[in-house]
């Protein structure tokens, strides 16, 4: 950096690298799965052709097939009913050679997105979404899935050497996708939890006490660079989950991606901080696969026990 300029004080945390140390991960598990006569499957379903759900799904493609996962990405039109949709989700339920099943949000409007989802077998929810499995995450129990932003954040935090024990955690968002799983998740008493967690929102009085309080500071509201470094506690952590797009005429779009956090003035007060690009947003996918690896597992395991209680019944 050059002499004059200011000084970088936060550690960047590097999204990027953690989710392809995951991604790697996942690999492995996927080799060994299908060397066991299981390839991991995921089917991820995309209705109607908005631009930035196609480039989410794509990506989810992309990123489960360099895993080597089975499966692909059924596109239908946005004039596709409630009914036929359920009927799709059905057949995948059944289909044993997907594992793992992904309807991309938003639906249109004529499709009630809840009764979608409530329609998804638990077992191959690999979005976290369905209500037995939010349940799961509240009451700690360890064999559902959870909603992938906020598993992907607590990753973050654990392979960062960040202790969350005893800190003052500070989600800001409500959403049931990451700031309600991202809560749930951080007061579990087990690593990447036992925190003392503050969630503000939209009617919360006076959002900078709270978030000047926080040791982590965990941003999911949708609004470009709301969190100033005025608001953020010296020495905090800070995870932007923001992705948010603002004007900038250098860009030939005219545009360019920022998060819920005001960067530069953050990045001189917290001690680590997500960038955006390549902070939360790549670990969303990597937690997605290895949901995915997840769900093929219980379904080896089960074919392993099945085989077992054969031979034993022989023998
Ligand atoms: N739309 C934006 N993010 C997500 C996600 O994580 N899962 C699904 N199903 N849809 C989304």
């Amino acid at each position: 950096m050059k002499a004059g300029r200011w000084i970088l004080r936060a550690e960047l945390i590097d999204g990027k690298a953690i989710a392809e140390a995951i991604r790697g991960e996942v690999a492995a598990d996927v080799a060994r799965l299908t060397q066991q006569g299981v390839v991991p499957g995921l089917a991820v379903v995309l209705v109607g052709d908005d631009s930035a759900s196609a480039t989410y799904v794509g990506a989810k493609e992309k990123a489960s097939k360099a895993a080597g996962m089975s499966g692909g990405t059924i596109r239908l039109p946005a004039s596709t009913s409630q009914a036929e949709l359920l009927a799709l989700v059905e057949q995948l339920n059944a289909d044993v050679t997907v594992h793992g099943i992904l309807v991309q949000m938003p639906l249109p409007k004529h499709i009630d997105p809840d009764t979608v989802i409530r329609h998804i077998r638990p077992d191959k929810d690999v979005d976290g979404f369905h209500p037995e499995n939010v349940g799961k995450l509240l009451i700690g129990h360890t064999d559902g899935f959870v909603s992938c932003t906020p598993a992907g954040v607590i990753e973050l935090l654990v392979r960062s050497g960040v202790d969350t024990r005893g800190a003052e955690a500070v989600v800001v968002g409500r959403s049931n996708i990451v700031g309600k799983p991202m809560a749930a998740l951080l007061v579990q008493g087990r690593a990447g939890g036992d925190a003392t967690v503050t969630v503000c929102h939209s009617r919360t009085r006076d959002l900078a006490y709270h978030t000047r309080r926080a040791d982590i500071l965990i941003a999911a509201i949708g609004r470009a660079e709301m969190i100033t470094g005025d608001m953020i506690k010296p020495g905090a952590v800070v995870i932007d989950v923001g992705m948010n797009t603002k004007p900038d005429p250098t860009k030939a779009k005219g545009t360019r991606l920022c998060g819920d956090v005001h960067f530069d003035s953050a990045v001189e007060v917290a001690s680590k901080i997500t960038p955006v690009p390549g902070g939360v947003g790549p670990m969303t996918i990597a937690m997605l696969l290895k949901n995915t690896v997840k769900a093929a597992e219980r379904v080896a395991e089960r074919a392993a026990d099945t085989a077992g209680a054969t031979k034993t019944v022989q023998s």
